[in-house]
């Protein structure tokens, strides 16, 4: 009995003196840009919203919604410009615009499938809930195979949102799927890149659109060889023949719920984990390459963690917080030039054997209205990764980013952010797993300490904004905080809690990332 009880005591004081903060060195990091990204566009944390939910998530002229209002603000106050919009997905493609209907009238099936969207002038009043500076991506009906629905779509999209506001125009939603559905099973890249040159030089002179003006791509498919086509494909096929291209666009989704063998991996430790998040974008740097060779910008049109609608206590977490803030940042640096998450809502007709039932999806940013799954509208567990990006990314229009490499440490994902050329914050997110219910000595294990202190200019003037939370698996968006504020109904709540550095040290929680200010 005395023996157990020593036994234990020496395990609690072997415990405490293993489970102080481990120091981590950072590998010198140069005062000018080196090894780093592009020029980031200020808009690269950007939105996807799925077309027929648009109105769910923007309101009307005369019932804004007032919490997306108020979540995109958050966003403009860091980077002095809107995040970009595109209402797209799946739905776009049994989508038609009808002058005389109603904002919005949905066809569904008996499962709660949407067969059919369509759509009148009030629609376009969804998009008055953003930001004067954000601009739209305009996705139009390629499913459906007649390019009169297509053109009608782009001629009211001119007519009621305008070419001030319209970045761009997109065919189709992830034409990589079309084979066997709304096309035959042998549609290939060769066809698609065929109707794309075939219909945007008739849309063209049907609209008097300008040059450069479509958003080519938009697939689902991991650029793996097996991918039915890519962007590397579809240039090799002469997609930039006419002069109709200007940007070219893929979509990720790193895990999945279509399926059940994809399910049983859509896991929190899976997830959140930096050497998987930069694996898996890796996979995209061919593409990148070819549309930056071709002058062109590469962005991802839609993403977001975990495929048809995301997963209940995974993609519903603060760990979808952490994966956004590594995913979007390690993009930059590949040259991802801007990032649309997508917002949903669970569609029956995604696939034969998913996981979920229809409703908001699971990864959604923020619950625009109420529902029965997930109550009141608020913020989700994830909106503050997009403090933490804009706020890195900053209102200059002049940053770049790079990944610094910390091999030792294969859960520390920093990043270097320099600001007109020198070097100004660092964004340290510490991926080790710490959930609500670890205890405080676990805890302490996983946490890192850094010294920043050669990088500050004098001692006192590092100042640190902490995305924080219980913990990985947390859902408690009160407790879910940025610099100190929870952001629930769209507003700052609590007291702004901006740090110091102590003696050029900051110490970063497991499933914790904090955003320091050199200068
Ligand atoms: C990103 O673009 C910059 C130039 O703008 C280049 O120096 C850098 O090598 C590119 N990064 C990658 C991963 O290709
Ligand atoms: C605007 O939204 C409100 C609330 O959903 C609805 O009652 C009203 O009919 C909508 N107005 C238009 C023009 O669609
Ligand atoms: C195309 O649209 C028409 C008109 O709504 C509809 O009847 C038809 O079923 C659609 N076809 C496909 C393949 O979606
Ligand atoms: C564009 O197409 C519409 C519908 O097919 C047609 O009525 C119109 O005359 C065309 N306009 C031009 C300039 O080709
Ligand atoms: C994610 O990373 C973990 C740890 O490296 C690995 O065991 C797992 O197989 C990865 N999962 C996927 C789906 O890549
Ligand atoms: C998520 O967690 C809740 C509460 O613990 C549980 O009732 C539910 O079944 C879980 N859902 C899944 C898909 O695991
Ligand atoms: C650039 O940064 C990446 C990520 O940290 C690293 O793997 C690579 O070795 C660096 N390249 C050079 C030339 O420094
Ligand atoms: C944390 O929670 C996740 C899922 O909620 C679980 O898979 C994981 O094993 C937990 N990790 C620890 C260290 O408790
Ligand atoms: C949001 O909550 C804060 C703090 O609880 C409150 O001061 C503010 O009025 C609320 N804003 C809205 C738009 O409901």
């Amino acid at each position: 009995m005395f023996g157990h009880r020593l036994c234990l005591c020496l395990l609690l004081v072997y415990v405490r003196i293993a489970c102080v903060a481990i120091h981590v060195t950072l590998p010198k990091i140069s005062s000018h840009p080196t090894n780093a990204s592009q020029i980031l566009d200020r808009r690269l944390a950007s939105f996807s919203i799925e077309f027929s939910y648009l109105p769910s998530f923007g309101g009307n002229a005369s019932n804004p919604n007032l919490l997306t209002k108020e979540l995109m603000q958050r966003l403009v106050e860091r980077t002095g410009v809107g995040p970009d919009v595109r209402p797209g997905g799946i739905t776009i493609d049994s989508s038609i615009f009808n002058p005389d209907a109603s904002a919005l009238e949905l066809t569904e099936s008996s499962s709660g499938g949407i067969y059919r969207t369509t759509y009148g002038p009030a629609f376009y009043e969804s998009l008055g809930v953003f930001p004067d500076t954000s601009r739209f991506v305009i996705t139009v009906n390629l499913g459906n195979d007649t390019i009169g629905i297509a053109r009608d779509e782009i001629a009211a999209a001119i007519k009621y949102v305008g070419w001030d506001r319209i970045y761009a125009l997109e065919i189709g939603n992830e034409a990589d799927h079309y084979a066997g559905g709304s096309r035959p099973s042998t549609w290939a890249s060769s066809d698609y890149t065929a109707q794309f040159l075939g219909w945007t030089s008739v849309l063209t002179k049907n609209l008097s659109l300008p040059h450069n003006i479509f958003q080519a791509g938009g697939f689902a498919e991991d650029p793996l060889p097996t991918a039915p086509m890519t962007t590397v494909s579809i240039i090799e096929e002469g997609v930039l023949a006419t002069n109709a291209v200007k940007v070219f666009a893929q979509h990720t989704y790193q895990y999945s719920t279509c399926d059940p063998v994809r399910n049983a991996i859509a896991t929190l430790p899976n997830l959140i984990n930096h050497g998987n998040i930069t694996a898996y974008l890796d996979e995209w740097k061919p593409q990148i390459a070819a549309a930056k060779g071709a002058g062109k910008e590469f962005v991802v049109g839609e993403y977001s963690s975990v495929s048809c609608s995301g997963k209940q206590n995974v993609t519903d977490t603060f760990g979808q917080a952490l994966w956004l803030a590594d995913t979007v940042l390690y993009g930059a640096f590949l040259n991802i030039s801007r990032m649309y998450l997508h917002q949903g809502a669970t569609l029956v007709l995604q696939s034969s054997n998913q996981a979920n039932s229809p409703g908001f999806s699971w990864y959604d940013l923020w619950y625009p209205v109420e529902t029965d799954r997930y109550g009141a509208a608020r913020a989700s567990p994830s909106f503050v990764a997009y403090l933490l990006i804009t706020e890195a990314v900053g209102s200059s229009g002049q940053t770049q980013t790079s990944l610094l490499d910390v091999p030792q440490h294969p859960q520390l994902a920093a990043y270097a952010i320099w600001d007109k050329g020198s070097l100004a914050r660092l964004a340290i997110l510490n991926l080790a797993e710490r959930n609500v219910t670890t205890s405080a000595e676990d805890a302490e294990g996983v946490a890192i300490t850094l010294d920043l202190g050669d990088y500050v200019q004098a001692k006192g003037t590092g100042k640190v904004k902490r995305m924080a939370a219980p913990g990985l698996d947390s859902k408690d968006v009160g407790a879910i905080t940025w610099a100190g504020q929870s952001y629930e109904n769209g507003t700052a709540s609590g007291v702004l809690d901006v740090e110091e550095l102590e003696n050029g040290k900051v110490t970063v929680q497991g499933s914790e990332g904090v955003l320091v200010f050199l200068r």
